[in-house]
């Protein structure tokens, strides 16, 4: 009877079993972590690219628009604008496909007017 119970005790080392739970999450929301932080920062560093913008207007855009038509608008309202038209909010004479990415190169660009 001693024996048994000596036995059963010693086969749950709680201390062991503890230890290896907490260290996987540990780990685990260590790379949930590191992706996050990847992620912020390569959006963060997604600068608008005018230039972009530009090659993006003369392929969608300029069938319909003058890009001089929305010269000296704020850059972040145009962005608004076009955003509401790929959401569908806008309506809008063509259906837009575009990324927030492509949205802010195209409002960089459109704002310079060149
Ligand atoms: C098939 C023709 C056509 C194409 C292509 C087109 N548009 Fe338009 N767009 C229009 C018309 C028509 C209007 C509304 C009247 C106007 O402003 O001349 C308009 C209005 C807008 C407006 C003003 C919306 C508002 O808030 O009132 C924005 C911004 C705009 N377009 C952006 C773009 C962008 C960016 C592209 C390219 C990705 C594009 N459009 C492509 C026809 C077009």
């Amino acid at each position: 009877m001693i024996a048994h119970d000596q036995e059963g005790g010693s086969e749950h080392d709680p201390g062991t079993g503890f230890d290896l739970e907490v260290a996987m999450k540990i780990s685990r929301v260590f790379v949930a972590s590191v992706a996050v932080l990847g992620l912020a920062g390569w959006a963060g560093s997604a600068h608008a690219d005018a230039a972009a913008g530009k090659a993006k207007f003369a392929d969608i855009c300029s069938e319909c628009h003058e890009v001089a038509d929305f010269a000296g608008e704020d850059a972040k309202g145009l962005a608004d604008s076009i955003k509401k038209i790929v959401a569908g909010q806008t309506k809008h004479k063509k259906a837009l496909k575009l990324t927030d990415a492509e949205v802010a190169d195209l409002a960089a660009y459109m704002a310079a007017g060149k």
